[in-house]
């Protein structure tokens, strides 16, 4: 039986270190949801956490999953205890927020969606990029067709280590499933959003010097749509050099989005004065540059075998103009509001729902060279 959910939902936090707290804080200031409970295996963490918010704490996850007033679980522990933390709250019928990655291999994944499934319960996996005003504006863009189709992409992630010791479960790849899996799934998840199904066509990683440790991921992704995206990440840069590259390019004109989680974009294209227009009302408030006006005898031009007109080269730049901290909690808080409407109405389509944890995590895995996805 689907029950629908009216009451402010019961959050259980199991795993409150730096994640889960910066989650509980900004869930606690949303409408339709309600802290309840903490656990951590490190029981003075869990206490502090408690403490804060006004909450019990529980000694054992699973007599946190089976308080009465706990409606859903958050488990933002490391990747290798997901799936059994998520099957023992499936199996008391809560519904589960699992961090990324869902499981570290494809066998647990597809059980724990099977369980989630046959208990009526939601199990999405915490994708918060897809939330990003910055994301769906690319989404708009590429659906659009104003730049033409997608050809290539390239994400490339300089991320610090300032915070990553190396005694953190981040360098063992048997608790965090490697960088593919840990990390680059988010990105293998907005590219989904973005382009669809696709293959990875080639991956490489490379370990630190004189370490097991492997600090530097690259692979190639091959989508159905025909673009190709290289993504590069490496963990190995100080905490003010962290910065990444991400851009897209299409037939006509390229996308730059700015920050890891989608901030602000630039695009260049050429366009005529419709194609302007279009890209005003998708983008709306855009800084608009034109960078070049074509003569009428040069408007009319060739590229991959098709006729092209334009009579304009232009520069957009657009964001919500907030910061990455407030950007990044109202990416976290819309998509626990679209679980909530979901839970509110079964009718409603959520942005990320549970396939999406399977879809990313199948591409990482295929990346690492472990097991066929
Ligand atoms: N969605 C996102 O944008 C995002 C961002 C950062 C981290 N994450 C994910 O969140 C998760 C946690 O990352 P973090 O950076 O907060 O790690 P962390 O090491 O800061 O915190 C993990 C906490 O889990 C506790 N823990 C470990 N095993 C446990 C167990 N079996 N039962 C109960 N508690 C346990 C630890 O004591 C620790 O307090 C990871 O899966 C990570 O990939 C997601």
């Amino acid at each position: 039986m689907v029950q629908t959910q009216t009451r402010p939902l019961g959050l259980g936090l199991i795993g409150c270190g730096g994640f889960g707290e910066y989650c509980m804080e900004t869930y606690a200031r949303l409408p339709g949801i309600r802290p309840a409970a903490a656990h951590d295996r490190t029981r003075p963490v869990a206490e502090r956490l408690a403490g804060r918010f006004g909450i019990p704490v529980e000694d054992e996850a699973l007599s946190l999953i089976h308080r009465p007033d706990v409606d859903i679980v958050h488990i933002a522990t490391p990747p290798s205890t997901h799936v059994e933390l998520a099957f023992k709250a499936i199996a008391a019928g809560k519904h589960v927020l699992c961090e990324k990655p869902l499981a570290i291999n494809l066998a647990d994944a597809d059980a724990l969606l099977a369980a989630a499934r046959s208990r009526e319960v939601i199990l999405p996996v915490n994708f918060v990029l897809r939330y990003s005003p910055v994301t769906e504006a690319v989404d708009r863009i590429i659906r659009s067709g104003i730049l033409g189709r997608p050809l290539h992409a390239v994400f490339e992630n300089f991320a610090q280590d300032e915070i990553l010791g190396p005694r953190h479960w981040f360098w063992n790849a048997k608790i965090s499933g490697g960088i593919f899996i840990e990390h680059a799934v988010h990105f293998f998840d907005l590219y989904a959003g973005w382009f669809g199904p696709g293959h990875v066509a080639a991956a490489h990683a490379v370990t630190r010097e004189d370490s097991m440790a492997e600090d530097r991921v690259m692979c190639i992704t091959h989508y159905n749509n025909g673009a190709v995206v290289y993504q590069y990440h490496g963990f190995d840069q100080a905490e003010r050099m962290d910065r990444q590259n991400h851009h897209l390019l299409f037939e006509l004109g390229d996308l730059y989005v700015y920050g890891w989680v989608p901030q602000s974009l630039a695009v260049t294209g050429l366009v005529d004065e419709e194609g302007l227009a279009r890209f005003q009302t998708l983008l709306p408030g855009a800084d608009v540059q034109v960078l070049e006006t074509f003569r009428p005898q040069d408007q009319n031009f060739h590229s991959r075998w098709k006729e092209r007109h334009a009579t304009q080269r232009v520069r957009l730049t657009w964001g919500p103009g907030i910061s990455k901290d407030a950007l990044y909690r109202q990416c976290i808080s819309q998509l626990m509001a679209d679980q909530i409407a979901y839970l509110a109405d079964r009718s409603h389509v959520r942005r990320v729902a549970e396939s999406n944890g399977r879809e990313a995590l199948a591409l990482a895995v295929q990346a690492t060279g472990r097991e066929k996805a």
